[in-house]
């Protein structure tokens, strides 16, 4: 056993999932369809197909998930057993608002989560809650262009406002935006879609789109922070991030530089959430790429005023990066920009392995945002065997946690990091939102479940289960 450090008093341990991955009942209680709902199974380098609604004879996984939708007391109690403090989910908007652009709620949804809320809290659990994480209403997608229209900011702040008024005395933490800043990587059309629902075409500026975007959801996360402080002057309202940060090759000046240009480039959103401001460099950017933004002076008191409580990310992997000879601009370009470390190992899905990097990137933001930070993702996605007698072995998850822990408690014990929680992804196997399968598994919890929705469903405790059990019955001390 590993000794790590104490983490202080009322430190939220516990896990984190999205509602698409794991609810299923994509079409229940009326439920409307998402961008998850017409995304089709891939496989580790298979990318996933995005269909044109719901198509006859194709496979979708986050129609069934994991069947939490209709399993949660069984997995609450898990969880419970588990110790966990808190859980981490997403309020599918569809459930709520089923096209996203009425303006009465559907009152069943929201009685889905006032039961899963009221579960949980029966059993010692908060709820940590993200509004948006990858599930637009499809029908936004296709009226509106997704984000890349300013109507979507009224209809995501009516979406908030009502949760928000309507577990007010039952959710503490929120989260705007998942992950708003993994749609940096411009080629690839599955974030931008995923996280601001825009399907572009071949003639579009794919990367002045995606600035438009997310300058949208910035303005919406502004106004719903405000918003929820005026309804709960309590709520702690975070941002989200995807924290994988960038270092240079080498100490040649010119990959230092390319680093630097590459960590702004995929952390203004940061800047802009904790800040309530542009980077100098972006409206520079912009002005140099001839993009004709649409950024108002309201927009930006806007901003100003909104600013987030605290800093939640997701920690997977970091990525490496290295100057070009002669180059003065260093527009570094997302994937095209990175190399290989070769000092990290490697999942079988290519995700880099670097606790080191936790404990950077901690430091990092400290020092940039100034805010208390909240760990809301970090896991191993693995091929798991389950054995004859119903047991799984994953001894590789447990030493990815161990190594990712110790460097979280290094950085709050050694180097003062404010952290208020760490909920591991998904805590119970779920649809990976990357490629679309059962069989990239991240959880303490085994699912009986293949890529294809065969199988009971049945719940079973993988070794890692108890390993977590016994970290948080130690408050991070038995590692
Ligand atoms: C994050 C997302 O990108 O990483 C989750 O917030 C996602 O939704 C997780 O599931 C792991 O990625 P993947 O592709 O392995 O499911």
């Amino acid at each position: 056993m590993t000794k790590g450090y104490k983490m202080p008093k009322g430190f939220l341990w516990g896990g984190a999932v999205a509602a698409h991955q794991l609810e299923g009942g994509w079409n229940v209680d009326g439920k409307g369809v998402s961008i998850a709902d017409v995304m089709t199974a891939g496989r580790n380098g298979v990318p996933r197909k995005v269909t044109d609604g719901v198509k006859e004879g194709e496979v979708y996984p986050n129609h069934w998930g994991n069947d939490f939708y209709h399993r949660y007391p069984e997995d609450d109690k898990l969880f419970a057993e588990m110790g966990f403090k808190c859980f981490r989910t997403s309020i599918a908007w569809t459930r709520i608002f089923p096209n996203g652009d009425e303006t009465t709620p559907n009152e069943a949804g929201l009685k889905f989560y006032d039961d899963l809320f009221d579960d949980l809290l029966s059993h010692g659990i908060q709820p940590v809650v993200t509004l948006s994480h990858f599930e637009i209403p499809y029908h936004l997608v296709k009226a509106y262009g997704g984000f890349s229209n300013r109507k979507m900011i009224d209809f995501f702040v009516r979406f908030a406002t009502v949760v928000f008024d309507r577990y007010k005395d039952k959710v503490k933490y929120w989260m705007t935006f998942n992950e708003i800043n993994n749609q940096t990587a411009w080629s690839d059309p599955h974030p931008l879609l995923q996280n601001s629902g825009l399907q572009l075409g071949a003639d579009d500026n794919w990367e002045q789109a995606m600035y438009q975007a997310a300058h949208y959801e910035l303005v919406a996360s502004a106004l719903a922070v405000q918003a929820g402080h005026a309804i709960n002057p309590d709520f702690q309202i975070g941002c989200m991030v995807a924290m994988c940060p960038i270092y240079p090759l080498t100490a040649k000046p010119a990959d230092v530089m390319m680093a630097e240009r590459a960590m702004q480039k995929r952390y203004w959103f940061g800047d802009v959430h904790c800040l309530g401001e542009y980077p100098k460099w972006l409206p520079k950017y912009f002005e140099r790429k001839g993009f004709d933004m649409d950024i108002t002076a309201a927009d930006l008191a806007t901003l100003k005023a909104g600013t987030v409580d605290y800093v939640g990310f997701s920690y997977y992997m970091s990525f490496v990066t290295k100057g070009r000879d002669g180059d003065q601009e260093y527009d570094f370009k997302e994937p095209d920009d990175f190399v290989e470390n070769p000092y990290v190992e490697k999942s079988d899905w290519g995700w880099q392995i670097d606790p080191t990097g936790l404990r950077y990137a901690m430091n990092w933001m400290q020092d940039r945002w100034h805010l208390p930070q909240f760990i809301v993702e970090n896991g191993f996605g693995a091929y798991d065997k389950k054995e004859a007698d119903g047991s799984v072995h994953d001894d590789y998850r447990i030493s990815y946690f161990r190594d990712h822990i110790l460097a979280m408690e290094e950085a709050v014990a050694l180097d003062g990091v404010d952290l208020i929680g760490y909920t591991p992804w998904g805590c119970i196997d779920l649809v990976s939102a990357s490629t679309g399968e059962m069989a990239k598994r991240y959880g303490f919890i085994y699912v009986d479940a293949d890529d294809n929705g065969h199988g009971s469903f049945d719940r079973s405790k993988k070794d890692s289960f108890d390993w977590f059990q016994q970290v948080i019955a130690s408050d991070g001390e038995d590692l």
